[in-house]
């Protein structure tokens, strides 16, 4: 993987033949990076003139005031400009709201700091005039590298977060920020909703690309300025997940989120019951006092997680129709509890806690259909 490549290449005679016909709208994203700015502007002002580019290159601020603004006016080019933002900070609306103000059919999306290389991007261009949608500056394909100081907890982190994202895309390196798309593509997203910095992989779920593809580039460490990716925006990851999940795999969703919630019903239960066993109480007390408090802590947290699409509706009705539709769940847990406790379990040593258990499994699935389909059921009526 640590194999260096001289990141400025000279173009392939391939690419020497190719004419670029469609303009190009590059988008910066940048948050105080006036130190890069005139190296990158240098290194794209080659490229555009080696391959005869037309294009435009757009810096999307969010009010840096550290001089990136006259670093931009000092360049002199006039296909350089900056997007000053003063409202809702961050790097995927700020990568967005570039792309909204881009002019040309075609969008390339760079850091600034000279980690991604602009002598990828007409290779990158070529992909995509051969069709491909969505095409990424890869760091884990043949072919790429990384610079040698990437630690060993930055690469584990970023496989992590990789791995998480397997299931929606087949892509090796969809955290990248270096990419390329169609603008008419881009024009078409419904409901992009980004948080954090994982702005690649919201345009290929969101856009539901499939026709994608990966050109290899040496990944360079940032030699001005340093990383904006806090832990913060890294836990903001996780949560950027759960949308695309909830997105790409509805139903499945809902039901994984209704069993994890279950399972931290089944935790409750089992602590009410020891606790009630421990004060003394019959065994039916036990057993229904467990119940009754899951259920409660359930009905809060499905509200707030699994079915939180939902939550604007009345919570006491739905805390009604939930109770109504565990009732039939209750009942159910309640009797094969009992029922086994009195045969099959009667003898063990956790005979309760296991009947309960089984009774538990039982109920949950009457639960889970109850809920989805009548309490938390989507409305599509408008009062
Ligand atoms: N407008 C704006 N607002 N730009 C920002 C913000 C922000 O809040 N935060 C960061 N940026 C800009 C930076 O100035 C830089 O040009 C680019 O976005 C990437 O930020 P870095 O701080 O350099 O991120 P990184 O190098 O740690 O992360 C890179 O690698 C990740 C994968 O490992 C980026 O390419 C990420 O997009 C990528 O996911
Ligand atoms: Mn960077």
């Amino acid at each position: 993987m640590h194999t260096p490549q001289d990141p400025i290449a000279p173009p392939s005679s391939e690419l020497a033949r190719t004419h670029f016909t469609s303009g190009i709208s590059i988008i910066v994203p940048t948050y105080k990076e006036a130190e890069n700015i005139p190296l990158l502007l240098e290194r794209v002002d080659r490229v555009r003139r080696d391959h005869d580019l037309e294009l435009e290159l757009i810096f999307a601020d969010d009010n840096s005031c550290d001089g990136s603004l006259e670093a931009v006016e000092a360049s002199g080019f006039d296909w350089a400009r900056m997007i000053v933002r003063t409202e809702n900070r961050g790097l995927s609306p700020a990568v967005i709201d570039g792309f909204r103000a881009a002019k040309f059919p075609i969008l390339v999306c760079m850091d600034c700091d000279l980690s991604h290389p602009p002598e990828k991007i007409p290779q990158m261009i070529l992909a995509l005039n051969s069709g491909q949608q969505f095409v990424i500056g890869s760091r884990y394909v043949p072919g790429a590298s990384t610079d040698d100081d990437w630690g060993f907890l930055r690469w584990l982190n970023s496989s992590i977060a990789t791995l998480l994202a397997r299931p929606l895309t087949q892509m090796r390196d969809p955290m990248s920020g270096f990419f390329a798309l169609r603008n008419a593509d881009f024009k078409k997203a419904k409901d992009l909703n980004p948080v954090g910095y994982k702005i690649a992989l919201e345009l290929i779920v969101k856009c539901g690309f499939e026709n994608v593809g990966e050109v290899p580039i040496h990944f360079s460490d940032r030699i001005h300025g340093e990383s904006k990716l806090t832990l913060k925006e890294q836990l903001k990851y996780i949560q950027h997940l759960r949308r695309l999940y909830l997105h790409r795999f509805a139903n499945a969703m809902y039901l994984a989120q209704f069993l994890v919630v279950g399972t931290s019903g089944v935790v409750v239960n089992l602590a009410v019951l020891s606790l009630l066993q421990f004060l003394g109480l019959p065994e039916a007390a036990c057993l229904a006092g467990g119940i009754g408090v899951s259920v409660v802590s359930n009905f809060l947290l499905n509200r707030r997680f699994t079915f939180s699409y939902a939550r604007d509706r009345s919570a006491g009705r739905q805390f009604i129709g939930f109770v109504a539709a565990s009732a039939v769940g209750a009942s159910v847990s309640f009797i094969v509890s009992l029922a086994l406790r009195a045969s099959a379990f009667s003898e063990l040593s956790y005979g309760l806690h296991l009947a309960a258990l089984c009774g538990i499994a039982a109920g949950m699935i009457f639960n889970y259909l109850g809920n989805r389909y009548i309490v938390f059921r989507k409305t599509h009526i408008r009062r």
